[in-house]
C-alpha cells in the first residue's frame, strides 16, 4: 500500500440521468432499472461495489427514480408471500438483496450533467477516495473492473480510470485519452494521463484509448467539480474535472481486463443480455441451442 493511500469504501453510482437514447422504455422506469436477464442494471453495479471490497454506496438519484431505493429495500409482505407459496430460498434471495451493501441516497435536482451529479455525493464521501461507476456500463470479466482501479489507487495513491481500445473510425463516439508511454507497475500497464478529448474525429485523435465508466478518484476531484465551468451540452462534464486533476496531480489509465457493455444504448443492452444469458446457469445452455437454431 502507498504511503498516501487510504482505504477505499465508498463508493457514488452517478443514476439521474434522463435515459434519452432507451425512450420509451425509461419514460416512467429509471433507465437503471432495465433488467439484464432477471437484475436490473444498478444491480450489477452495487455487486460489482461489494465484489471490490466497497460496502458503502450513495446513488445519485432524481425525482421519478424511488424505484432504485426500493429494490435495495426490505419487502416484508414480499418475503411472507414466497415463503408461504414454499419459494423460501427466493425469500432469502430477496433478504440477501436488502443487506447487499450500505445504500444511501442523493438527489440531483436537475440533471446538469455526469460532474455534478459525483459533486451532488460530496458530503456523503467527505475526504476519501471514492469509487465512481456508472449504471449503464455494464462489466463482464475476472475479476471486478472497480477492484483492478482499487488496487491501482493502493499501489500508487492516484487516481486512476478504466479505459478500453475502441477502433480508430470509431473514436469520435467516446472520451480518448491522451497520454504518455505505458509504465509497468505491479504487472500492470499504467498510462500516465496528459489530457481527455471529448469525441474526436479520428485523424485527431490523440490515441485509441476510450474512457469506460469506472473512476477511483481521489477526494480533491470536488474541488475541481466545484470550479468546473459548465461545457458539452451546458452540462457540468466530469471529464473537464478530470483534465484538471491529470494536468495538476498524477491520474492514470488502466485497460482493465474484461468487457464493458454500454446498456445504456440500445445495441449495446442487446449483446449485454447476450453475454449475461449465455453464462447463465440456468439458462445459457438451452439459450445457446435456441440461438444456434434461430433461422436468420
Ligand atoms: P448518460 O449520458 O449515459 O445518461 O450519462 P443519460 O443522460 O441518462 O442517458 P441518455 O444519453 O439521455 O440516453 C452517464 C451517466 O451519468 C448519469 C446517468 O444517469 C448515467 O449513469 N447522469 C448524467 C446523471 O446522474 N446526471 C446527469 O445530469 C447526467
Amino acid at each position: 500500500m502507498n504511503a498516501r493511500s487510504k482505504p477505499v469504501r465508498k463508493a457514488v453510482l452517478p443514476s439521474a440521468g434522463l435515459g434519452t437514447r432507451f425512450l420509451p422504455a425509461t419514460k416512467a422506469i429509471p433507465k437503471e432499472m432495465l433488467a439484464l436477464v432477471d437484475k436490473p442494471l444498478i444491480q450489477y453495479a452495487v455487486e460489482e461495489c461489494v465484489a471490490s471490497g466497497i460496502e458503502d454506496v450513495v446513488l445519485v438519484t432524481s425525482r421519478g427514480k424511488s424505484a432504485m431505493e426500493d429494490h435495495f429495500d426490505r419487502a416484508p409482505e414480499l418475503e411472507s408471500f414466497l415463503e408461504s407459496k414454499g419459494k423460501a430460498s427466493l425469500a432469502e434471495a430477496m433478504r440477501r438483496l436488502a443487506g447487499l451493501a450500505r445504500l444511501r441516497s442523493v438527489r440531483q435536482q436537475e440533471p446538469l450533467g455526469l460532474g455534478h451529479a459525483v459533486l451532488q455525493a460530496r458530503d456523503l464521501v467527505g475526504d476519501e477516495p471514492f469509487a465512481v461507476l456508472l449504471g449503464d456500463v455494464v462489466m463482464t470479466g475476472p475479476q471486478p473492473a472497480t477492484r483492478q482501479l482499487v488496487e491501482i489507487y493502493e499501489a500508487t495513491g492516484d487516481g486512476a480510470i478504466a479505459a478500453a481500445p475502441v477502433p480508430r473510425e470509431q473514436v469520435s463516439l467516446y472520451g480518448i485519452i491522451d497520454h504518455d508511454p505505458p509504465i509497468e507497475r505491479d504487472g500492470r500497464q499504467l498510462y500516465r494521463i496528459r489530457d481527455l478529448v471529448e469525441k474526436p474525429a479520428p485523424d485527431e485523435a490523440p490515441s485509441t484509448l476510450s474512457i469506460v465508466g469506472r473512476y477511483l478518484l481521489p477526494p480533491e476531484i470536488f474541488g475541481y467539480l466545484e470550479r468546473t465551468k459548465p461545457g458539452r451540452g451546458g452540462e457540468i462534464q466530469l471529464t473537464d474535472a478530470l483534465r484538471q486533476l491529470a494536468r495538476e496531480r498524477t491520474l492514470w489509465a488502466y485497460v482493465c481486463q474484461g468487457k464493458a457493455y454500454d446498456a445504456g444504448d440500445k445495441l449495446g443492452f442487446l449483446e449485454a443480455t447476450v453475454e449475461l444469458a449465455l453464462a447463465d446457469g440456468e439458462l445459457g445452455s438451452s439459450f445457446r441451442a435456441w440461438l444456434r437454431d434461430l433461422k436468420i
